[in-house]
């Protein structure tokens, strides 16, 4: 049950270029100083982010202290959980790039990159070696100025042959591009910014002018900061879209099933929870705030106008959505299966060696399992698996 896909860690220069973007900036200020000045900042961002939720370019995208701010402490967490889902995308979830010719990424609410960045990063260590066209669409022209200059100085770490920045209030109507389309669209938690005061019309309205964006085999992949309001949000829009015919839905679950946790009153949601590294600095950064830096949590949804491959429409395939939990002698996690239900998988301990047993409990939310044989009793939702060796990853990434 090893992982089938090692990702490429947070380069250490990006880490290294936004410290030193600091420094730079507040050349008289000593290590500390700045340390607690973006301690600050993040407790105001975090606030921003889930309290107040005020959305304003001057709030945060005019301010040096909130960019430099977002670039040590955000930014690698955006970048991870971008990573894992274009990962996602290409390796498990069909996404090809085109045969020739550079492949076309739009990241809206892009920032300062993190998400299109990421992309590239991951496209290139999956060798997918086109070159890369990415634009750039943000209502912060710090930012965008920001991102041009990340690119230009890490230019070896991606393919990029193009940068197109577009300074763009996106709550305005879209600009069609219909000559050029893209091959991936990224929404790297944005779209809950975008779409905060839009009714539902609204959001689908906007979902639906982005189809004219995307070419025939695009994928769009968008991750969303896990609270339970804005991850219901997404998988709300991801179902209507989907039951609608504007787009065919290829992840979080499988053959286009929506959310079930939508329809049911259940503990959990749909949001990945991933183990990631996390640097030094950043360490040094969050302790006095003893904020979790360890562990990236988001919520996913993958759509594209191109057919989800197909999967068994039953338990034999699952993806973990709830921790794994150790009591009265078994392992057990929830699954969403490919028949878009919930399952509770169950094995009993004593069936299992020490080993198997860590090996189990490394298992990560947002893992797809397969499920080679199984054992139903009265109740059709609970799965026993019988050993170690009924069990096998089909889609688990890690650093
Ligand atoms: C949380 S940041 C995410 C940035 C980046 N995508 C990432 O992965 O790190 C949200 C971004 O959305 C942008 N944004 C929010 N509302 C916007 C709007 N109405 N028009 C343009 N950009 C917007 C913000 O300026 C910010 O850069």
């Amino acid at each position: 049950m090893d992982p089938t896909l090692i990702l490429p860690p947070y380069p250490k220069e990006i880490g290294d270029w936004w410290w030193q973007h600091a420094t730079q900036k507040w050349s008289d200020h000593g290590e500390e100083k700045i340390l607690n000045l973006i301690r600050k900042e993040i407790v105001l961002q975090s606030d921003r982010f889930n309290k107040n939720r005020t959305f304003e370019s001057y709030e945060y995208g005019s301010r040096d202290l909130s960019l430099i701010t977002y670039g040590n402490f955000f930014f690698p967490r955006t970048w991870y959980a971008m990573s894992l889902s274009v990962a996602e995308a290409c390796a498990f979830r069909g996404w090809n790039q085109p045969r020739k010719g550079p492949i076309r990424i739009l990241d809206i609410g892009s920032g300062l990159g993190a998400s299109g960045l990421s992309a590239m990063y991951q496209l290139k260590s999956l060798k997918i070696d086109n070159p890369i066209t990415l634009d750039a669409w943000d209502y912060s022209g710090k930012s965008l100025n920001l991102l041009k200059t990340i690119c230009l100085d890490c230019n070896h770490l991606w393919n990029l042959s193009r940068l197109n920045t577009r300074r763009i209030d996106l709550r305005a109507p879209l600009p069609l591009v219909r000559k050029q389309k893209f091959d991936l669209i990224l929404l790297g938690y944005s779209m809950n910014e975008i779409f905060e005061n839009f009714e539902l019309d609204q959001q689908i309205e906007w979902m639906r002018a982005l189809t004219y964006l995307l070419t025939q085999n695009g994928f769009m992949i968008i991750v969303e900061p896990a609270q339970k309001k804005i991850c219901d949000q997404l998988q709300i829009i991801s179902s209507f879209l989907s039951n609608q015919g504007d787009y065919l839905l290829h992840a979080p679950y499988f053959n286009g099933k929506t959310c079930p946790f939508l329809k049911a009153k259940n503990s959990y949601y749909s949001h990945e929870v991933r183990k990631i590294n996390s640097s030094l600095r950043i360490q040094k950064i969050s302790a006095p705030l003893k904020l979790e830096t360890r562990q990236v949590k988001f919520g996913l949804a993958i759509l594209s106008r191109q057919k989800p491959a197909a999967f068994p429409e039953d338990s034999s395939y699952c993806r973990i959505v709830s921790p794994i939990k150790k009591k009265k002698g078994t392992l057990s996690f929830v699954g969403i299966g490919g028949d878009g239900l919930e399952y509770t998988y169950e094995v009993q301990k004593r069936n299992l060696l020490a080993d198997q047993v860590k090996k189990i409990t490394k298992l990560e939310r947002g893992d797809i399992l397969k499920i080679h044989e199984q054992e139903k009793g009265k109740d059709a939702q609970r799965i026993r698996i019988p050993k170690f060796e009924s069990i096998s990853c089909e889609f688990s990434s890690r650093w």
